[in-house]
């Protein structure tokens, strides 16, 4: 893991960093999320923080060294009472932090917060494209559990996506 890397939940006072890092990972050309470029403002994701800090079915997390935020990992539990146990992520990692373990220790992160809060399943989706990140979440321990064709609308077009789960043992 890299040194002194540390994560936490994500405070209103990281919104500029969160959303910078965010815009940057957008913007990379190969296209690793589904937003092209462009996140929420500062403002939005400082509005965003706060209600997840008082929301029991979700949390931010980032991932921080002394040079600043350098990771994000959002998780949200499913609000229909059949599928509470559920609980969807959100991973990005700066790419100049990446190789070091960050994107393990923030899903780490994701796992205890699940167990604490009752959740049992963890599930993500990710492009066919994203080798690397399918690579760390099989190496994790996420299973694939589907492909979804056409299942997201990205810019002008539809993309595919795999499915992926992770289950909580108790
Ligand atoms: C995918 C991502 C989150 C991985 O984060 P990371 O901090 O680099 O991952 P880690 O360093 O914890 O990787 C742990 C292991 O996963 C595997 N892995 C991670 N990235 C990999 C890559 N690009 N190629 C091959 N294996 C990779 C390796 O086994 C790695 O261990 P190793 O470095 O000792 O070989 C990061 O590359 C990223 O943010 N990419 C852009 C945004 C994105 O794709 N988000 C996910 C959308 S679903």
């Amino acid at each position: 893991m890299s040194e002194g890397l540390r994560v936490r939940r994500a405070a209103p006072s990281d919104a500029d960093a969160i959303s910078q890092l965010a815009r940057e990972v957008a913007s990379e050309p190969e296209g690793w999320l589904l937003t092209l470029g462009t996140w929420r403002s500062s403002s939005e994701e400082r509005r965003s923080i706060r209600l997840l800090r008082r929301h029991p079915d979700a949390a931010l997390f980032v991932a921080e060294t002394s040079e600043g935020i350098v990771g994000r990992l959002s998780v949200t539990r499913d609000h229909y009472p059949s599928s509470q146990h559920v609980a969807d992520l959100g991973l990005m990692v700066a790419r100049d932090y990446r190789r070091r373990g960050v994107g393990r220790a923030l899903l780490e992160a994701a796992v205890e917060w699940a167990r604490a809060s009752g959740a049992s399943k963890l599930e993500l989706h990710v492009f066919p494209h994203n080798q690397g990140a399918i690579k760390l979440y099989e190496s994790f321990g996420f299973e694939r559990e589907g492909y979804r064709k056409r299942h997201y609308r990205r810019g002008q077009e539809y993309v595919d996506a795999i499915l992926m789960a992770y289950f909580i043992e108790s």
